[in-house]
C-alpha cells in the first residue's frame, strides 16, 4: 500500500500507545498501574458542567466562529490580563481543539519547508513530530550535564539562518522543572534580537509547587503584542483537569492569529461548541478548583519523591511544577524503552521511556494519579529492579516472586 513517506515517518504517540497497552492488559484482568498518562484524576469543575449542560439543553449546538465563541475569547482575554498583565484584543486570540492543535496549527502557520525550530531536551514528545509534520526540522539543544536545563549559549549556537522559532515549556513536561527567570529573560532577548518566534507552551503554568512561579515570557519584553514575537499557548486540559473537552488557545500578534484561523477553518472549522462553553464556565467560575488540584498534585509530588528515595541508585530531580518526574535509571538499564517494557511485563507498571523525550536512560513517571497508585507503582519498580528489596511482592492477591536478580 502506498502511503505518504512523511506520514509514515511520524512516530506513534508513546504515551497514548502505552495507555492503550495498559487498557488491554486491564481488560484481561491484569492489575496494571499507569504512571504513564498525564491526566489529573479530578472531576470536571462544576461551573464547566453547568455551563455545558445548560447550552446542551437548549439544543442549539452549531458551528461557532473558527477562532472561537466571542464569549470564550472574552474569558481568555480576562485570563490573559489576570495571569500575564497583558491586555489583548479578540483578534489576538484563537481557540483550538486542545493546546496540541494550537501548537500544530501555529507551526503550520509559521514554518516554510526546512525551517528549523529549536527544542530543549527534555522536550514534550509531540514537538519534534509536529515540527516535522509541517515540513520543518527540529533542532535539539541538550541540557547542561547533570541538569534538565540548557545553557543559553548552547541555544545561541544552535541558531542558523533557517531558525524560525524556539519552543519553551515551563513548567516542563517531562522534567517538572521551571526555567529560571534569568534564563527566560535571556531567551526572550535572544529571540527578539534574532527575530525568532518564541512559542511559550504554558499549559502547566498554574500547576507550580512550594510557592514558586513560572516566569512568563511576556514579563521580559517591552514590546506590545503586535510587535512582539512571543506567542502563548494554553488550555484547560491540565489546569482544570478537563482533558476530554479538548479546548486550548493561542494568544499572539493578529497577523499570526489571522493565518492560523484560516488554517483551522480549512481543517476543523471550529472546536466543539459544547466544549467551548464548558471552557468558558471553567475560566469564569470559581478558581478554587485549580488551587485544589494544584495542592493535590503537590502532595502527590511529595509522595513520589519520598517513595523514589527508597529505590537504590536512582536519582530524581525534584519537580517544581507540572505532574511529571524524570528519574535517571541508567544504573539499571541504559535503554529506557527496554526498561519500560520490562517494568510493564514484570511489574505491571506503565512508565514512559525517556528516549521519547530526548533523555535516554530516564523514565518519565506521571504523578497525576492517586497516592495509592503512586506508592504501589514505585514499590513494584523497586521490587523489579532493586536487589535490596524483598524477593516477593503481592499484586492484588497474587504473590509474585522475583527470579531475575
Ligand atoms: C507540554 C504539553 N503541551 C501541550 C499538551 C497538549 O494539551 P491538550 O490536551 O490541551 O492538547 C500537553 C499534553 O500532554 C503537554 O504536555
Amino acid at each position: 500500500m502506498s502511503l505518504s513517506r512523511l506520514a509514515l515517518s511520524i512516530a506513534e504517540s508513546p504515551t497514548l500507545k502505552l495507555n492503550e497497552e495498559a487498557r488491554i492488559l486491564r481488560s484481561q484482568g491484569q492489575d496494571v498501574i499507569n504512571l504513564g498518562i498525564g491526566e489529573p484524576k479530578n472531576r470536571t469543575p462544576i461551573p464547566a458542567i453547568l455551563s455545558a449542560t445548560s447550552r446542551l439543553s437548549t439544543g442549539d449546538v452549531k458551528y461557532t466562529p473558527t477562532d472561537g465563541l466571542p464569549t470564550l475569547k472574552k474569558a481568555i482575554i480576562g485570563y490573559t490580563e489576570e495571569n500575564y498583565g497583558r491586555v489583548v484584543r479578540p483578534e489576538n486570540v484563537v481557540v483550538t481543539a486542545g493546546a496540541k492543535q494550537a501548537i500544530h496549527s501555529l507551526l503550520f502557520t509559521l514554518l516554510d519547508p526546512h525551517d528549523e525550530v529549536i527544542l530543549m531536551a527534555p522536550y514534550w514528545v509531540s514537538y519534534p513530530e509536529m515540527v516535522r509534520m509541517v515540513g520543518g526540522v527540529p533542532v535539539i539543544v541538550m541540557p547542561e550535564e547533570g541538569t534538565f536545563l540548557p545553557r543559553l549559549q548552547d541555544i545561541k549556537r544552535a541558531i542558523t539562518s533557517r531558525t524560525k522559532a524556539v519552543i519553551l515549556n515551563s513548567p516542563n513536561n517531562p522534567s517538572g522543572m521551571i526555567f529560571p527567570e534569568e534564563f527566560v529573560a535571556g531567551l526572550v532577548e535572544l529571540c527578539e534580537r534574532k527575530d525568532l518566534y518564541l512559542i511559550a507552551d504554558d499549559i502547566y503554568h498554574k500547576l507550580v509547587f512550594d510557592g514558586q512561579r513560572a516566569a512568563p515570557a511576556y514579563g521580559f519584553t517591552p514590546k506590545d503584542i503586535e510587535s512582539s514575537r512571543i506567542i502563548v499557548v494554553n488550555g484547560i486540559s491540565k489546569t482544570y483537569g478537563m482533558t476530554g473537552f479538548r479546548i486550548g488557545w493561542a494568544v499572539g500578534p493578529r497577523a499570526v492569529v489571522k493565518v492560523m484561523t484560516n488554517v483551522l477553518a480549512q481543517t476543523t472549522s471550529c472546536a466543539s461548541a459544547i466544549s467551548q462553553v464548558a471552557a468558558e464556565g471553567a475560566l469564569t467560575g470559581s478558581q478554587s478548583y485549580v488551587e485544589s488540584l494544584r495542592v493535590t498534585i503537590q502532595n502527590n509530588r511529595d509522595v513520589v519523591m519520598q517513595e523514589l528515595t527508597g529505590v537504590s541508585s536512582v536519582c530524581t530531580a525534584r519537580p517544581q511544577g507540572a505532574f511529571y518526574c524524570l528519574p535517571d535509571f541508567r544504573h539499571y538499564n541504559q535503554d529506557s524503552a527496554a526498561l519500560a517494557s520490562f517494568l510493564l511485563k514484570k511489574a505491571l507498571v506503565v512508565t514512559v521511556p525517556g528516549k521519547d523525550f530526548g533523555m535516554e536512560g530516564h523514565l518519565r513517571l506521571s504523578f497525576s494519579g492517586s497516592v495509592k497508585d503512586l506508592t504501589e507503582g514505585v514499590a513494584r519498580i523497586k521490587w523489579a529492579l532493586d536487589p535490596n528489596s524483598p524477593n516477593e511482592i503481592y499484586i492484588g492477591d497474587r504473590q509474585l516472586v522475583r527470579d531475575w536478580l
